[in-house]
Formats: structure tokens, sequence, C-alpha cells
């Protein structure tokens, strides 16, 4: 099993290019489903939750090809199975979204039930409750979601609380329906809004985008576009807070300001100056040390959870006292114990963890357990003194592209350990 290897103390300086978001990029490739024509998906990173997706689609009969501008060719003319298998559905969650479509545009999926993970339950009564008020018959058996309709029809879908891949499902669903369909308390997540515009080049026809309420005025067909899946916001903030706890200065190229407005306000409250232009974060922390923010995460527009891990790291060498609180997902702190092997001083209390600053973290042997989580172990390696070395980063591939060549170019003595 591949380890990385930091040895830490370096600050980083330098540029670093930022690419297209994962959270985007894999109900956009869902969407294709839906297509009656061939899709070219462009800015599409390379992550092993892409590869996963691919095999999924791939399985169904869709033709893909990536070629060496990281476009995807997308040929959804021959599809010939309706099944997502266990196999994959067990190494990423968001194989879900290939339900939403499927139904839409076939009149059957069979999509193996996601189970547990590290971080909660992660439950998707609410993709199933969404799809029965469109008039699909929704069983479950032997472990999978069984779903068939003729057409959906439309109809007002309210959401018991925010979720984001439930809100894409019902909304890829609902594109194809009979009538209009009217989703409440919709996620306003980013990536939900790049999955409605892409739809939108498509042909579809939804009102509301980016707000809680969409309109879905469902259409006979949707054709091919070219979409160019948006920059990933989670990727800039996670080498923004690393050059935060370093103490370097650092431009993030090829990104989105506007969508950063929680995170850049919490590194500005740690002390960091920020400047941005059209597509560029620059964070300057040079000759300062962090001081401590509290956090408390929430769907979007507040602060996102998959940020969440990131600040605990850089709460730990912060100066004073910090309080997060973690209001998505029920067991989201596993990173805290692998921090307290650095020497961390963390207390957990429920959803709620508090953190002493410490002047230093000092290497150790760590292990990560889920996709944010190894990125918040990486930036702790970044400033802790000597070597760490992080085990089962394999989840890091899931969500980050070449993280250790593009560290390693802003100056960061990592890299990684054959197994
Ligand atoms: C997506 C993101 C993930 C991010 C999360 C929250 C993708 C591929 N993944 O995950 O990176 O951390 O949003 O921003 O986009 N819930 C239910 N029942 C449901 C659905 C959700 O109880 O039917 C709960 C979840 O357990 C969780 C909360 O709602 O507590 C939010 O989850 P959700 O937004 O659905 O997360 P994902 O879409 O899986």
């Amino acid at each position: 099993m591949t380890r990385i290897l930091i040895d830490g103390g370096e600050a980083l300086y330098g540029e670093v290019d930022i690419s297209g978001a994962k959270n985007a990029v894999l109900p956009i490739l869902a969407s294709c489903l839906l297509a009656d024509e061939p899709m070219i998906i462009s800015n599409v990173p390379h992550l092993h939750d892409v590869t996963t997706t691919m095999e999924l689609l791939g399985q169904m009969g869709v033709y893909l090809t990536l070629d060496d501008r990281m476009r995807i060719q997308v040929n959804p003319s021959l599809i010939d199975s309706y099944i997502a298998p266990y196999e994959l559905v067990k190494t990423m969650r968001a194989s879900i979204l290939v339900l939403g479509p499927l139904i839409a545009r076939f009149g059957q999926a069979r999509v193996s039930l996601p189970g547990g993970c590290q971080i909660g339950s992660r439950p998707v009564e609410q993709h199933i409750h969404g799809l029965r008020a469109l008039g699909a018959q929704v069983s479950v058996e032997n472990g999978y979601i069984k779903a068939q309709a003729k057409r959906l029809k439309g109809t007002r879908v309210s959401m018991d609380m925010v979720t984001v891949t439930g809100t894409e499902n019902i909304l890829m669903a609902a594109v194809l329906a009979e009538g209009t369909t009217i989703i409440e308390n919709a996620a306003r997540e980013p990536e939900v809004v790049d999955l409605a515009n892409c739809l939108m080049a498509m042909g579809a026809d939804i009102e509301g985008i980016g707000t809680s309420t969409l309109t879905v005025h469902g259409v006979e067909r949707l054709h091919g576009t070219e979409y160019k899946v948006l920059p990933d916001r989670i990727e800039t903030g996670t080498f923004l807070v690393g050059t935060a706890m370093t103490g370097g200065k650092v431009r993030t190229r090829g990104t989105r300001v506007d969508i950063m407005d929680a995170v850049l306000g919490k590194l500005e409250g740690a002390g960091a100056h920020i400047s941005t232009g059209d597509n560029w974060i620059e964070l300057d922390m040079r000759g300062k040390r962090p001081r401590a923010v509290n956090i408390t995460t929430a769907p979007y527009p507040a602060f996102p959870t998959d940020m969440q891990a990131q600040f605990t790291a850089l709460n730990c060498i912060a100066e004073g006292v910090a309080v997060i609180t973690e209001k998505v997902f029920e067991n989201r702190f596993m990173h805290t114990h692998e921090l307290q092997r650095l020497g961390a001083d963390i207390r957990l209390e429920g959803n709620t963890a508090i953190i002493k600053g410490v002047e230093h973290m000092s290497g150790a042997q760590i292990m990560a357990t889920d996709l944010r989580a190894s990125a918040c172990l990486v930036l702790a390696g970044l400033v802790a003194q000597g070597e760490t070395t992080i085990d089962r980063v394999y989840h890091i591939d899931r969500g980050y592209e070449n993280i250790e060549e593009k560290l390693g170019m802003l100056g960061a003595r990592i890299r990684r350990l054959p197994a």
C-alpha cells in the first residue's frame, strides 16, 4: 500500500494550477446518461473517482475516451445495462448519481445501496423519496435500489434536509419528466449549479439555479454538448490553508474567486493577506503564525464540511484556542486522533473539537481515514518537525490531482513511497 513521506518545515511558495472540481465532474459525467448524442467534458481532473465513474458508465455500454488534454468524449448511444454494481458503489458513494438519470431516460435502474462510510451513516432516503414523488416505483431488495417508471411526472419535491447528491439526482430525473417539478430546499453548492448549467447546455429548462428552489420544466430529450467543469474550490482552499500554515506565499491559478467567500473569510481571520484577480487567489502569510479560527460547517454558502479537516490542522499550530463544530456529518473527526499523534492538543465533545494551538508538532507515522482527512494530514506533515509518513494514502487520489507533484513544485519535501 503506498505511503506519503513528508519532511516538514518548508514554507510553500509559488504558483499552482487548480484542477476541475471532483464534485462537479462526477454528476456531470452521470448526466451524460440523459443525452441521446455524444458529449465532450473538459477540465476533467485526473482522479481515482473519475476513473471509477468511467468504469461504471463503461459497464452500462457508454463509450468513453479520454484525450491528452483531459477531455472525456462520451458516447451514450449504445447503453444496454442499467446496473451500478456493489463492487463499484462500495468504492465510491457518488455512484448513486446514476440512479436519477437511468430512471428518467430508460425507465429502470438497479443501483447498489452505498452503505456507511468512515464519516457517518450517509443514508439516501431523500433520493428515494424524491424519485417516488416523481412516480417511480422504488424498492430495496438484496442490497440494491430497484427503480422502475414509464415516464416520470413533474411534481413538488420537498427535501427534508439539504443534500448535494440528493438534489442532483432529483434534478437529473426531473429534466426529462413530463411537466414541471419544483425542488424545495435544494442544495445551492456551486457544483449543483455547474451540473444545472451543463443540463441547460444540453437543452434542459431549469429556473432558480443557485437558489434553494429549483423549477424544472421537463423536456422530451437532451442533446449532446461540450461543457467545461468548474475549478475545484476544495483543492483551492487546501493549498491556501497549507500556505497559511507554513507561512508562505502562493497564488492558486485557474480558480473561481466568487465561490470561496466562507473559506477566504476564515483565512483572513487567521491573519492571512489575500489578494484576488479574475481567476486567481493569492495568499501571503510570510513571517506570521496563524491565529485560531472557529469554524461551523453547514451547507453552501456557509463554511464547507469538506474544508473542516484542513482548518482543524491549521488550528493545531495556531495561536489561541479554536472551536470546530461539524454540523453536516456526524463522525467527521477521525483525523483528530492522528493529529494527536503529531502532538496536537484536541479535545472532542460530540460534534465539536476544541483545539488549543501548540507551537510545534513533530513528525510521526499516521494513517489516512478518508479523503479530506488525508489532505489534513498532509498539511499537518508540512509543518510537523522531522518526518511524517502517512499510510492508506490512496484516499487522497480520489480527490486531489497529483498532490505531491503540486506541493513539491511549491517547495514541499514530499514523496510517495512504493508499497
Ligand atoms: C456531497 C459531496 C461531499 C460533501 C457533501 C456535503 C459529492 C460527490 N460529494 O456528498 O464531498 O462532503 O456533499 O457538502 O458531491 N443525508 C440524509 N439522507 C439522504 C441524504 C443525505 O440523511 O438521503 C444527510 C447525510 O447523512 C449528511 C447530510 O445529509 O449528514 C448531507 O449529505 P449530502 O449533502 O447528501 O452529502 P453527499 O451528497 O453524499
